[in-house]
């Protein structure tokens, strides 16, 4: 098998990052993570990269006179990893329509919502504020207009009641590692691909086959409550 050369871009955290180098730690997972890419110093996700032997770059905006010459300095390193396919992990900076339209089809991001609701930030204290009852997180290819590419795969998870923004926010990351690695994995299987500007998938002929990996419905729904009593919940 040969395995999907991956470049992952953090701005912090990592623990996306994480959920993916781990995933590419099973042998029979169709990636490798190549490269991690930091545009801040001291991102925390650098080190968890470097303990798990991936090599890591911070290429930091304020060191580049533009926006071109930082992306161009991003793109070095990616093409010196020969990376094959980007992932965006909490990357917090906007890429240009130049850069998105060279790894087009070969990009993915996760979005801490059920887009396309909620792009943007603060997901989770929107969420609680529009009184949502299901929230969750997206994976999809990046195009030029900000979290709005062709959705790939997306994971729910049911907002109680008593949930805060943190615990909102938990249960969603929980799920965001869970999806992300399935994500990838379609697509370094070439299950999936974009084209025309949405998603195709590969034929999945069986009725529950892969094709159950396009959605996840984390624990907290199949084992605490079903659909029809967490709408009970609904005020
Ligand atoms: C995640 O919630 C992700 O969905 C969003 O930014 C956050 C990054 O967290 N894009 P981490 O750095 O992966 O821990």
């Amino acid at each position: 098998m040969t395995r999907k050369r991956v470049a992952i871009l953090i701005s912090g955290r990592g623990s996306n990052m994480a959920a993916l180098i781990a995933a590419a730690a099973e042998r029979d997972y169709p990636a490798e993570v190549v490269a991690v890419i930091s545009d801040r110093a001291g991102a925390p996700g650098l080190d968890i990269a470097a303990r798990a032997g991936v090599q890591t770059r911070t290429v930091i905006r304020s060191e580049y006179p533009t926006r071109a010459a930082h992306e161009g300095a991003i793109t070095n390193v990616l093409e010196d990893a020969q990376a094959e396919i980007v992932c965006l992990a909490g990357f917090l900076r906007t890429l240009s329509p130049d850069f998105v339209v060279r790894w087009q089809g070969r990009m993915l991001n996760i979005h801490p919502s059920l887009l396309p609701m909620l792009p943007g930030l603060d997901t989770h204290a929107r969420a609680l504020d529009a009184g949502l009852r299901i929230h969750g997180c997206t994976v999809h290819f990046v195009t030029a207009q900000v979290d709005a590419g062709p959705i790939v795969a997306q994971a729910a998870v049911p907002v109680f009641p008593e949930d805060g923004e943190e615990a909102l926010a938990a249960r969603v990351l929980k799920a965001e590692h869970r999806l992300y690695p399935a994500a990838l994995a379609l697509l370094a299987d070439g299950k999936v691909a974009m084209d025309g500007g949405r998603t195709v998938y590969g034929s999945f002929p069986v009725k529950g086959g892969p094709a159950s990996e396009l959605i996840l419905s984390p624990d907290p729904v199949s084992t605490v409550s079903d659909i029809e009593s967490l709408a009970r919940f609904t005020p």
